[in-house]
């Protein structure tokens, strides 16, 4: 895996950056093309979990063919429905392909997801649903089988609001026999993205406080799409401004997507503002840390910007107490700050005290240990002066298309390595 020079200490970040299509929402996209006929995404992003997505697809008989902005999917091929344990294996999205697989083959074979190593990450929800809705699963070490003629819909509860087994209800009720009621459902607006998908290529998914489908118990049909913009990648180089004390013009960016985190900057003391389709963000040298954040499901404070926002209040001003309340050990990115100067008890795997310093970071050689700790590292680089290295790098291009060449643009020397 290769790794990122970043030279920080340089001017404040200035000037535009274009938002690309949302990871988290072009991957259970892209699965869900299984269930479709002739499939047109646009806006979909050039990432490595979009490469992974697409060898899927392929050992499963698809094309995935870019041509110009967009890309085309079709089932071309007899294909099978076992995916290889080194594909499941390179991202937590894979698991998004068994619900798809299942009602288009019959009988899927996967392995373990792979991806960000924040905890267990278990998926008993996914399979628990699956076993709801008629189907027989076997596991037998890291692989996973499951086997139905058909689906038969639910009434169902999650236990938590889970993104991704709301995405794999979704995926399994749309062609199930019957209607399906799943209650305490993720509203990530990724997952009304996945709906507005289906919902085109012919499916009847009605998102309010109860997720309501009627399943056809027939495959979808032809559908073109254009993915939703990635709000994380907006919120990340949002950050970018703040840290740096720059002022950033977002294109393509959904303002309320990303509010809460917008809402916490507003309070350390920037200037933030919804212009259409477009954020802008005007950052002064000086914020204040807010005492307390707990991160928590959509609209509240979301946990892929959690190690961002601890990388700035690193070096801003007072205590700030972060709470991590998704995953179990989203905290890798602590040591690897403290490594750059910052002052960061860990005071347990889902909560540290930051005691933001005005004084810069030192230059490092730092380890990203998942995707959002590597842009973490990127955001504490540009408040070192010098230059600072981050080893496993392929880790952040899993999720940010194109960053060199964007952050480049507004003001940033940053190289990667291989
Ligand atoms: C999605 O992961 C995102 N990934 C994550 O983004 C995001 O952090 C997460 O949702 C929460 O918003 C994609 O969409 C590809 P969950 P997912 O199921 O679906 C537990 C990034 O950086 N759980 O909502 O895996 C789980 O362990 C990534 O872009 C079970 O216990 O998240 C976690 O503690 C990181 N059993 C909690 O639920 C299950 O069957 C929330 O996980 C499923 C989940």
């Amino acid at each position: 895996m290769g790794y990122f020079k970043v030279w920080g200490g340089g001017l404040p970040v200035s000037g535009e950056v274009c938002i690309s299509g949302a990871k988290n929402a072009a991957l259970p996209i892209i699965a869900a093309a299984v269930l479709c006929k002739r499939v047109c995404l646009e806006n979909c992003p050039r990432l490595s979990d979009t490469a992974t997505a697409a060898e899927i697809l392929d050992t499963a008989g698809f094309c995935f063919d870019r041509c110009g902005g967009g890309v085309n999917i079709e089932k071309t091929d007899i294909g099978c429905a076992c995916i290889p344990q080194e594909m499941c294996g390179k991202m937590r999205s894979s698991v998004l392909f068994i619900a798809p697989l299942l009602r288009r083959f019959g009988c899927v074979t996967l392995f373990m997801p792979g991806g960000c190593r924040l905890g267990a990450r278990p998926v008993d929800m996914h399979l628990d649903l699956l076993r709801e809705m008629g189907a027989k699963i076997s596991i037998c070490g890291d692989s996973i089988t499951a086997r139905a003629d058909n689906l038969h819909g639910i009434k169902t509860r999650l236990p938590f609001p889970s993104v991704g087994a709301t995405e794999t209800a979704i995926m399994a009720a749309v062609c199930a026999e019957g209607e399906s009621e799943i209650h305490n459902a993720a509203k990530e607006p990724e997952i009304d993205d996945l709906c507005a998908f289906l919902n085109k290529a012919g499916a009847d998914i009605r998102r309010g406080e109860i997720l309501v489908i009627r399943g056809r118990n027939s495959l979808l049909g032809d559908v073109r799409h254009r993915i939703m913009p990635d709000r994380i990648e907006a919120g990340t180089y949002m950050a970018a401004a703040a840290i740096t004390g720059g002022e950033l013009f977002l294109k393509n960016a959904v303002y309320e997507h990303i509010s809460a985190f917008a809402e916490v900057l507003m309070q350390m003391g920037c200037a933030v503002r919804e212009n259409g389709d477009s954020i802008y963000i005007e950052a002064p040298e000086r914020l204040y840390n807010p005492e307390y954040i707990a991160t928590a499901p959509y609209p509240l404070f979301p946990t892929d910007m959690q190690p961002q926002l601890t990388a700035l209040a690193a070096v801003k001003c007072g205590d700030c107490l972060i709470k991590e309340n998704i995953f179990e050990t989203r905290c890798g990115h602590v040591p690897q700050l403290n490594k750059m100067g910052a002052k960061i008890e860990l005071l347990s795997r889902r909560e540290f005290l930051v005691h933001g310093t005005e004084s810069r970071l030192s230059p490092a050689v730092t380890e990203a240990a998942d995707l959002r700790c590597g842009a973490a590292l990127i955001l504490a680089a540009l408040a070192a002066d010098g230059c600072s290295v981050i080893k496993n790098g392929g880790y952040i291009l899993r999720g940010y298309e194109d960053i060199c060449k964007k952050m480049s643009l507004i003001g940033v020397k940053i190289k990667y390595c291989t």
